[in-house]
């Protein structure tokens, strides 16, 4: 199938507001309920890492859309997504059967508080997620930005299961060996997995591991302060708030667009 989708060849939106048509260019099945793809970019989409935008699929001839997080840093021609597969989801069910030159809904205004903007200036970012969290964070450390803005990235994401890991692994692998960003995150970016429910090197959820220093062992940084760290949270509500209560008794605010602070929070979307 031919992937080189030229601007004519996409469907132009009936009204200028409304979604644009892009094309399905790579789907990956990580398991039986994870997958990531990657679509055309439209022409004058603009957005920061971290953020995310309503995508989905025309179904009955009505678009159905969802909020998903760009997994694709800013400067990427394509989009990357991160996805579950809802078996008897209105949208997932239909959207993990899609296939490469398939066509799929993007709506024109990207979003978000996972941004760089929305934290103070800081030495360390922390970003911490679990299950499809891992989306927004894919986007924000393939980001110069971030490294410009940070001494040091550190990228963790717990799951279930260890093959939930396989999409967060080979993000940070193909980074950590691409021929430009490489260098710029030798020696600066650290990954941090997790899995909670089956064997693994490093096991148990996110909040234990901060809270019994394994996370700041690892790395070889102190506990949380508010003087240094800034961090980004993308889970379940439960992990969220768990997690956000361990960052607000180390002395870190939850900070905006509006205000930045020194840490974001947001859900991680079921599609
Ligand atoms: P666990 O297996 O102990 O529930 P989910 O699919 O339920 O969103 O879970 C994804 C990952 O997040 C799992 O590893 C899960 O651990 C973990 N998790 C769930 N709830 C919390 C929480 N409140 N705080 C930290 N991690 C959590």
């Amino acid at each position: 199938m031919n992937v080189n989708v030229s601007l004519k060849d996409r469907q132009k939106p009936a009204s200028p507001n409304g979604p644009t048509t892009e094309k399905v260019l790579a789907v990956t099945h990580w398991t039986d309920h994870l997958f990531s793809f990657r679509t055309t970019r439209p022409d004058g989409f603009r957005f920061r890492s971290g953020e995310f935008v309503m995508m989905g699929l025309e179904i009955d001839g009505k678009p159905l859309l969802r909020a998903y997080s760009i997994a694709s840093p800013n400067w990427d021609e394509e989009l990357e997504f991160f996805s579950i597969k809802v078996p008897n989801g209105p949208l997932t069910s239909r959207l993990q059967k899609i296939q490469e030159g398939d066509e799929v809904l993007l709506s024109r205004k990207p979003v978000g508080t996972l941004v760089c903007d929305a934290l103070k200036p800081g030495k360390n970012l922390y970003l911490l997620s679990t299950g499809t969290g891992f989306a927004p964070f894919a986007s924000v450390i393939r980001d110069p930005e971030t490294f410009d803005k940070f001494d040091r990235v550190i990228v963790t994401h717990t799951c279930r299961e260890v093959a939930e890991l396989g999409y967060s692994q080979k993000t940070v692998d193909d980074l950590r060996n691409h021929e430009f960003l490489g260098q710029m995150v030798e020696g600066r970016l650290d990954y941090f997995d997790s899995a909670t429910r089956e064997d693994y090197p490093r096991q148990g959820r996110i909040t234990t591991l901060i809270e019994n220093g394994q996370l700041f062992d690892a790395v070889g940084l102190p506990p949380f302060n508010p003087e240094t760290d800034r961090a980004m949270i993308c889970g379940s509500n439960e992990m969220i708030k768990d997690t956000k209560a361990l960052l607000e008794a180390a002395g870190l605010e939850e900070g905006s667009n509006a205000k930045p602070g020194d840490f974001v929070i947001e859900k991680a979307f079921v599609g």
